[in-house]
């Protein structure tokens, strides 16, 4: 299949320039051993967004990439869940919410093994780290020997995934399910709506909204969004964090998050290997993982993944970029690979033709280019299309997807995601991830018309 696509966004300024903004974006949101992935909105440490982080930051410091993945392990529960947000004791309470005093995980939580001398959330983020481990290593493989740092990561991440298909298989069939909106990374995604219709929202007056002090509220999620998210965290809490046996509000299984725990546990593969360890059970479980993707999450009227809601029964038909993610798993069957990248060029999410693709289905009524995961560009949501089209042969495809996100990075500040039409900047500037994915994209060279470059799937690295 070959794409048809349009001219991308111009570069507005030159790589070496771009390098050296997202390096002083990196070098500003560090805080000693970890990464802020914006100094206002969100001043603690965040889970996917230090995986993310990593991958970027192994370009301009091997040991802090170590440290950041390191830093967040660190803050592991004993029944493995690699927590969404570590918190800074030196932050103040109210620079944001929920804070520690909410979540208070070493009182609620010890029951199911937080730990005792560090405060985190109790809830989890999607398994982007047994990759993120494996770049940083290949970035310097001397240098990961050297410090131990695979032999130290390998326990932690063969855990942190042991829960997600343990505890948090609430389907049955291995897929890691998700009990929060917060859970799946995607906020205020539109899949959410249909769910959350059966969740009551705590009283307004009942906390404040810090997000608020650093955001548009047009923006942002809605107060009617975040007093739902009030109550399932609350809920959550109040169980112990309890999660098999547990009555569940909001439980679904979400593409993005199960094709990263894939892509993770083949990365996982590859680190007991490296370690001494024995790849095999890591290798079939990313096979029976990636089965499981397809026989629950498959929709053939939409060519593309759904999510499934396990509470309400069924497949959500709304369609989010979530669903085109599992583009980065490989050995997927041909036939879903081309229904994806004609989904992906389609009228819903057009890439090739616009800057950026976006969160959420243009062609859809809930579609909006400016509130957070309703619509607006995502930058890691695109670096990882640009990884699963490369792997797949799309090579074009790829090159042009990456330069058009290296200009929109350049001319958004490092924006937190961007309206899709015109990658104008959206959110918070200075953005962790974005300024750490646009160094990762700078460290590969464009492959200027070779076909012959393609991504190696198990490792997960470029050859
Ligand atoms: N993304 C959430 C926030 O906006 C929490 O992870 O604070």
């Amino acid at each position: 299949m070959t794409l048809l696509l349009e001219t991308p966004v111009p570069a507005a300024v030159d790589d070496l320039t771009l390098r050296r903004s997202a390096a002083r974006v990196l070098f500003t949101n560090w805080t000693g051993g970890s990464t802020v992935p914006s100094r206002g909105l969100y001043p603690h440490q965040w889970s996917w967004d230090s995986a993310f982080i990593a991958i970027g930051l192994r370009h301009l410091s091997v040991r802090r990439a170590q440290r950041e993945l390191e830093t967040l392990v660190g803050a592991q529960w004993a029944d493995g869940r690699i927590p969404h947000i570590v918190f800074n004791p030196a932050v103040p309470l109210d620079a944001y919410f929920p804070s520690p005093d909410f979540w208070r995980s070493s009182r609620d939580g010890a029951a199911v093994g937080a730990p005792a001398g560090i405060e985190t959330s109790g809830i989890v983020q999607p398994p982007v780290h047994a990759l993120a481990a494996w770049l940083v290593h290949q970035a310097d493989p001397e240098a990961s020997h050297r410090r131990g740092f695979l032999p130290r990561m390998y326990g932690h991440l063969a855990a942190w995934h042991d829960y997600l298909t343990g505890p948090r298989n609430l389907g049955g069939r291995g897929l890691a399910a998700m009990v929060h909106p917060w859970e799946p990374g995607m906020d205020n995604s539109p899949c959410w709506d249909g769910p959350l219709q059966r969740v009551e929202p705590a009283a307004a007056g009942s906390y404040r909204r810090a997000d608020l002090d650093h955001g548009q509220p047009a923006e942002r999620p809605t107060d009617l969004d975040y007093g739902r998210y009030v109550r399932l965290a609350t809920d959550y809490r109040d169980s112990g964090y309890a999660d098999k046996g547990s009555r569940h509000a909001f439980a679904v299984e979400d593409p993005c998050v199960n094709a990263l725990l894939i892509v993770s546990e083949h990365a996982l593969a590859r680190i007991a290997a490296e370690t001494g360890a024995d790849p095999a059970p890591h290798e079939h479980r990313a096979t029976r993982l990636t089965e499981a993707l397809v026989e629950r999450l498959w929709s053939p009227d939409d060519g593309m993944f759904l999510c499934r809601d396990l509470v309400g029964g069924g497949l959500l038909a709304e369609r989010s970029v979530a669903g085109l993610l599992p583009l980065i798993v490989p050995g997927l069957p041909q036939d879903l690979v081309d229904a994806l990248i004609r989904t992906a060029t389609g009228p819903g999410f057009r890439l090739g033709a616009i800057p950026m693709v976006p969160s959420y289905d243009i062609t859809r009524p809930a579609f909006d280019p400016s509130r957070y995961w309703r619509g607006p560009a995502w930058f890691n949501t695109n670096w990882l299309l640009e990884r699963g089209l490369r792997q797949y042969g799309q090579v074009r495809a790829a090159d042009r997807l990456r330069t058009s996100i290296l200009a929109a990075a350049g001319a958004c500040d490092f924006a937190e995601y961007v309206d899709p039409f015109t990658a104008q900047a959206r959110g918070t500037r200075d953005f962790g991830w974005t300024a750490a994915l646009t160094l990762d994209l700078l460290a590969a060279a464009p492959s200027a018309g070779n076909t012959s470059r393609t991504t190696d799937p198990s490792s997960g690295e470029r050859t």
